[in-house]
């Protein structure tokens, strides 16, 4: 299955405007919980230009999702400081969403209602034909009137998806999204991803644990060290778009699967 992205074109339906770049300088996070210090970031250092789709790869516990949380405004850094064009991130705000591992919808609000929670949110004046624009484009029309615990973990996604896209945020954050989903659904929701995001100018950072889907999906990867984390290897994706899940055999694909898998396992195997 072949996406359609082709990024040199206009995109008819962005509201975004060319921004969402990402500066990160020296971030430090430390928590305290039950009289103990965890670093979970380490002089962490990034730049993220606008549009583009980074991945970040990393062991467990290395501070990755600490990283999306304080470039979302959940968690305030120790020390150093992050920037959103180039203004410093102080607290959440709408021109960022968060996709999570495990869908986050309201289990008493309907598919369609949970979609317009974004829109609303933004007090778009079109709400309601946002919403229906989003409903399309993830492919749940027919069950919009359906609630989240009568959809399979696949369309829960795709509805969580929805509802971050529909506020046309500048930074898509995505916390290992597909990782709860089957390898063959995981393939679809990659697709459709890439498909989506072919009509926005939003920078997406995406955390995976899975190589193959951090090369098909990224311009560039990030791998982070074991705890505390940093970034180790900076990496930019030489694969042409569109992309095909064919792409998977091709030599540059493997080549760099190769690099960043060496470095997985070295800092997993100082993470044990
Ligand atoms: N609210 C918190 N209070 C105390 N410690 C925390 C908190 N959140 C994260 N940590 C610690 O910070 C470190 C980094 O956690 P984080 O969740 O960012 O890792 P991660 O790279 O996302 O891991 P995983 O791949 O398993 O999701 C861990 O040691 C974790 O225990
Ligand atoms: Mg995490």
């Amino acid at each position: 299955m072949a996406n359609t992205i082709d990024k040199s074109e206009p995109k008819a339906n962005s509201r975004t405007s060319a921004s969402g770049s990402i500066v990160a300088q020296d971030l430090e996070v430390i928590f305290t919980a039950n009289g103990l210090n965890t670093i979970a970031l380490e002089r962490t250092n990034l730049s993220i230009k606008s549009g583009e789709f980074i991945c970040i790869l990393g062991p467990s516990g290395c501070g990755k999702s600490t990283l999306l949380n304080v470039i979302a405004g959940f968690v305030k850094a120790t020390s150093g400081v992050a920037f959103l064009d180039g203004n410093e991130i102080e607290h959440p705000g709408p021109d960022r969403s968060m996709v999570f591992q495990q869908h986050s919808l309201l289990p008493w609000k309907t598919v369609r209602e949970n979609i317009a929670l974004g829109p609303e949110l933004i007090k778009d004046n079109e709400a309601s034909k946002t919403t229906e624009h989003f409903l399309d484009m993830v492919g749940l029309k027919k069950f919009e009137h359906h609630y989240p615990e009568q959809l399979s973990g696949g369309m829960q996604q795709r509805v969580g998806i929805a509802r971050a896209m529909a506020t046309y945020p500048k930074v898509l954050l995505m916390d290992e999204p597909f990782g709860a989903l089957d390898y063959q659904t995981r393939l679809v929701m990659q697709d459709n991803l890439l498909n989506l995001w072919s009509e926005f100018d939003s920078t997406v950072i995406f955390v995976t644990h899975d190589t193959d889907e951090a090369i098909f999906l990224s311009d560039r990867i990030l791998v982070m060290s074991a705890s505390p984390g940093r970034v180790v290897l900076d990496i930019k994706n030489p694969l042409p778009r569109p992309r095909t899940q064919l792409m998977f055999t091709d030599a540059r694909f493997i080549e760099l699967k190769k690099r960043c898998m060496e470095i997985i396992i070295q800092e997993s195997m100082q993470s044990r």
